[in-house]
């Protein structure tokens, strides 16, 4: 199988119910997941883009959390809704989609 040319990883991290710091529970990471997955299998999509469920990649409050590789394009706080905006635009056509992103952390003072 040859290797995929683009993959985003959705952090589906789950900590203690309330716990402000995850992007699991509330935040529906596992649906959006597979909402990706689903996406991408439906357009015959799977083999050249892969959507990975993983655990916590780092910046945690305001998620959920996904990493756009070999982009290095991170997003944050999106939805289901965003699903296909995000493939569509991003996976597929190459452009990110800016509203969506998370802020830059070398250019802020957290
Ligand atoms: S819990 Fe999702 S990035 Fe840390």
């Amino acid at each position: 199988m040859a290797r995929p040319e683009k993959l985003i990883f959705i952090c589906v991290n789950e900590r203690a119910p309330g716990h402000k710091e995850s992007c699991g529970g509330g935040h529906d990471s596992a649906a959006i997941g597979q909402a990706f997955k689903q996406c991408l299998k439906k357009r015959g999509l799977n083999h050249h883009i892969r959507a990975s469920m993983t655990t916590c990649l780092g910046p945690c409050i305001g998620g959920p959390h996904a990493v756009v590789m070999p982009d290095n394009v991170w997003y944050s706080g999106f939805g289901l809704d965003d699903v296909e905006e995000i493939l569509t635009s991003h996976l597929v056509g190459g452009k990110p989609v800016e509203r969506l992103l998370a802020p830059n952390p070398e250019k802020t003072d957290v």
